[in-house]
Formats: C-alpha cells, sequence, structure tokens
C-alpha cells in the first residue's frame, strides 16, 4: 500500500490517464487507416480508370497503350512499386506483368479492391473491369493495379503519430505537473507542522486559521479545539496544586507549632504526652491528606490513559469496605446493613473502586448521628451497575449539593475531613465511565449516594 499522498494521486490520474491514451490511441490508429486506405484505394481506382480509358480498337483488336500518366499518380518520396496488367475478355493479356495476381474471388460490386503480395512484396491492389464496344461487339476488359504499401504506412503514421505525441506529452505533463503542484499545495501543512511542533509546551494558543486552504480548516479547528481543552486542564491541574499546597500547609504549621511547644516541655511534663498525641494526629491528618491527593491523581490519570482494566466484582469489593468499617460503625452504635446481589461484576481498578466504595461509606458512618442506620445497597439495575449508600443522617443541603463533588469542598467546616473524598468518588465514577449523583433520602431525611457504572458482560 502506497502512503504517499503524492504517489497515491498520481496513480489515481495517471491509471485512468494510460488506460485512456491507449483505447484513444487504437482508435485514431484505426481512423487513420481508414483514411490512408480510402485516399490510397481512391488513387488507384484512378489510375485504373485512366489506363483503361486508353484501352481501345484497332483494327477488329483490343489494343492498350499504356499512358505513362497513369503511373505518375503514385510518384512519391516512398519508392512505391506499381505493376499493372491488362486484361481482355478471354483471359488475354493486353499488357503490364503477366503474373500479377487477380482478386482471389469475383465479386459483384466493382471495383474490387484487395490486399495481395507481388514479387516478394505485400501489395494493396484494384480490379476494374469494364465492357468496351465496337459496332455490335463487346468485349470484357479487366484492369489490375497494385502498388506496394510503403506510402501508405507513411501516411498512417504521418496522420496518426502527432495525435499519439500530443497524448504522452499529456501524460508526461500530469506526472511533472501533480507531484510539483501538490509540493506548492502542501506547503500551508508543513507550515502548520512547524506552528505546531515548535511549541513551548505552555504556549496554548490557539492556532491562526490564516491563508489556510479550506480543507485544513477542520484540521485546524480540531487543533484549537484540543488546544482550548488543555488549557482548561492546565489551569485545573495549576489551580489544584495550589489547593493542595493551601491544604498541606495548614497541619504542617499547626505540626511546627506542636512540636515546637513539645521541645519546650520538660520530660515528665504531663502536657508533651499531649502534645505528643496531637502531632501524631496532625501527621495522620497529613498522611490521610496526602493519600486522598494521590487516589485523585490515580483516578485522573486513568481516565487519561487507555483504560488497562480487569473484571472486578463490585459486590465483592463492597462487602470487603463493609467489613473494614463495621468497627468504626460500632463506635458510633451506627447499624451497618448491606443489601448486595451475588454479582455484580464491572471492568476497572479494583483499589480505585475499594476507595470510591470506601468514602461513601466514610461519609455516611462520620456523618450521621449516633446511633443511626447506614445501608450499601449492591445490584444491578437496567443493565448498569448499581451501588447506593444510604443513611438516615443530616443529608446535605439542597444548594450545597451541587458542589460536594469539588475538590476541597465541605458543608460544614467543624468535623473532621479533607473535602477530596466526593471528589474522587466523581472522578473514579467518570474514569469508570459511570456517574454518581446525591439526592435526599426518603421524607428528606438522610442522604442517598447513587453510583452508577457500565455492568461488564459475560
Ligand atoms: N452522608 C453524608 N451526610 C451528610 N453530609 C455529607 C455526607 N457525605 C458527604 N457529606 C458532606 O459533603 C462534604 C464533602 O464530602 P467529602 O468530599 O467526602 O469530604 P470530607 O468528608 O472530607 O469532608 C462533607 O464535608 C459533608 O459535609
Ligand atoms: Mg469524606
Amino acid at each position: 500500500m502506497v502512503h504517499s499522498l503524492r504517489a497515491r494521486l498520481l496513480l489515481w490520474l495517471l491509471v485512468p490517464l494510460a488506460a485512456f491514451v491507449v483505447v484513444t490511441s487504437g482508435v485514431s490508429y484505426d481512423a487513420a487507416r481508414q483514411t490512408a486506405d480510402l485516399l490510397q484505394d481512391h488513387a488507384l481506382l484512378d489510375s485504373a480508370r485512366t489506363i483503361i480509358e486508353d484501352v481501345g480498337w484497332v483494327d477488329g483488336a483490343l489494343n492498350a497503350t499504356i499512358p505513362p500518366a497513369a503511373l505518375e499518380l503514385f510518384e512519391s518520396p516512398w519508392q512505391d512499386h506499381v505493376f499493372y496488367k491488362v486484361l481482355a475478355g478471354n483471359g488475354r493479356l493486353l499488357g503490364g506483368a503477366p503474373d500479377l495476381p487477380p482478386p482471389s474471388a469475383s465479386s459483384a460490386v466493382q471495383p474490387v479492391f484487395y490486399d495481395s503480395a507481388y514479387a516478394g512484396q505485400p501489395i494493396r491492389a484494384v480490379a476494374y473491369e469494364r465492357l468496351l464496344y465496337d459496332s455490335g461487339r463487346a468485349e470484357r476488359v479487366t484492369v489490375i493495379v497494385g502498388k506496394t504499401i510503403a506510402s501508405r504506412q507513411a501516411m498512417i503514421d504521418g496522420l496518426w503519430r502527432p495525435q499519439l505525441l500530443r497524448q504522452w506529452l499529456m501524460l508526461g505533463l500530469v506526472v511533472l505537473l501533480v507531484p510539483l503542484g501538490l509540493t506548492l499545495e502542501l506547503r500551508p501543512l508543513m507550515k502548520l507542522k512547524d506552528d505546531v511542533a515548535d511549541r513551548e509546551p505552555a504556549q496554548l494558543e490557539p492556532i491562526r486559521p490564516d491563508h489556510l486552504p479550506s480543507e485544513l480548516r477542520p484540521i485546524v479547528d480540531a487543533i484549537n479545539q484540543c488546544i482550548a481543552r488543555l488549557k482548561v486542564h492546565a489551569a485545573m491541574q495549576r489551580q489544584f496544586i495550589a489547593d493542595a499546597a493551601h491544604q498541606l500547609r495548614t497541619p504542617l504549621a499547626l505540626l511546627t507549632t506542636q512540636t515546637q511547644f513539645a521541645s519546650q516541655c520538660d520530660a515528665h511534663d504531663p502536657a508533651l504526652f499531649d502534645a505528643l498525641k496531637g502531632v501524631r494526629r496532625t501527621s495522620q491528618k497529613m498522611a490521610e491528606l496526602t493519600n486522598q491527593l494521590l487516589l485523585l491523581a490515580q483516578a485522573e490519570s486513568m481516565a487519561t490513559s487507555s483504560r488497562a482494566q480487569t473484571r472486578v466484582d463490585l459486590t465483592e469489593v463492597v462487602a470487603s469496605v463493609l467489613e473494614e468499617m463495621v468497627h468504626a460503625a460500632e463506635r458510633r452504635d451506627i447499624d451497618l446493613g448491606a443489601d448486595l446481589a451475588e454479582c455484580v461484576p464491572v471492568a476497572g481498578n479494583k483499589g480505585l473502586l475499594a476507595s470510591l466504595v470506601a468514602n461513601l461509606i466514610d461519609n455516611a458512618i462520620r456523618y450521621t448521628q449516633n446511633g443511626g442506620r447506614v445501608t450499601a445497597i449492591c445490584r444491578c439495575e437496567e443493565g448498569e451497575a448499581m451501588l447506593q449508600v444510604v443513611d438516615n443522617g443530616p443529608g446535605i443541603p439542597a444548594e450545597a449539593r451541587a458542589h460536594v463533588f469539588e475538590r476541597f469542598y465541605r458543608v460544614a467546616a467543624d468535623t473532621e475531613g479533607t473535602g477530596l473524598g466526593l471528589a474522587i468518588v466523581h472522578q473514579v465514577a467518570r474514569s469508570h465511565g459511570g456517574s454518581v449523583n446525591v439526592a435526599a433520602g426518603a421524607e428528606r431525611v438522610g442522604l442517598v449516594a447513587t453510583v452508577r457504572l457500565p455492568v461488564l458482560a459475560g
């Protein structure tokens, strides 16, 4: 398969054009041959007529005196040989070459033109008959004139060659001009390539489509759309790094204060113990924040990379997360229940899906009052894998629901948390081709978080 645009376009043009030239060459050769034959035959017949004019009766017998003019007609630069013979009705030779061959079959149509050979050379000949009368007598006289075919061939060539030459010239021009034209016309594409290739990573301005051929506009538009998306993405990344740094700065400052305070304490001071407990809490919080940040980055890179996914049973993931959460629920006297279908297969990353489930259940346990109820539901519904975490806690006010999936967004600042949990849930669901939404529970009590993922067939 040829992959050069130039070569392919050339092929598209050359193959049909060459076929056309071959066919028209054949046709024009035929036309040239017909014209040449017509002219030659006409000349042959003219000379046969001239010869027969001069056959007459002399003393009661037929006599032929061949005028030189009859043969002069053939004087040509090609040195054709002319032969003739004149026969009387009874086969008597009146003049000319006796062994000049007659037409192979007699024909009703007069005169008879035919191809033959004489003296080892191919000839074209005419046989022409006429009845000659003399005082009541009539005798048939046949004149045969033959001629070698050099001038006929020369005439065909003369008629045909210029046409052939013109057509081959046209083919040659196509071979020359198409690559040349393409090279010139592809220059904007090369310029576009340079424009894209020479860009700095941070140079995210759209490409200016001035002076571009209309065929290239869609490509430039597509590249510009891609650049616009990259720009938004880059801005989001910058914002994320700024937010993350900001979030990490607070516990780091706290850690500095706490360690400073501890270092000033006496070895047996009970406050030292409290200070160290504080240090541990703060570093735990930082570890959690870092973990969440890593998870978010991982979920995002999974969305952009080709999904290296395996078959994961969502039920199994939910069951194992519930097992880990049992103690946390018990501590808060929360009734942790489950309604799990046999097997809900999805394609994805097990670790990320586990963090999605864990964040939802952790939120439900964390924000529901002591003695509350949290239920995890997992089943296939309408051809989708559905995971629901239902609680009977305070829920999320309607105006805040639109924001809870944003990074670092928290409804109430007085509880512990990073504000990244639902952002992770959202990103993981998206990178698995699914969605998540939160709604108020039955009778406006509690929260229902619903995740839908494409179910894996088979
Ligand atoms: N089950 C829930 N009940 C009530 N409020 C919730 C629940 N889940 C999440 N929220 C609210 O949504 C906010 C964002 O949740 P999340 O992204 O997990 O961050 P975090 O839990 O670290 O605060 C929380 O601060 C909380 O106010
Ligand atoms: Mg949370």
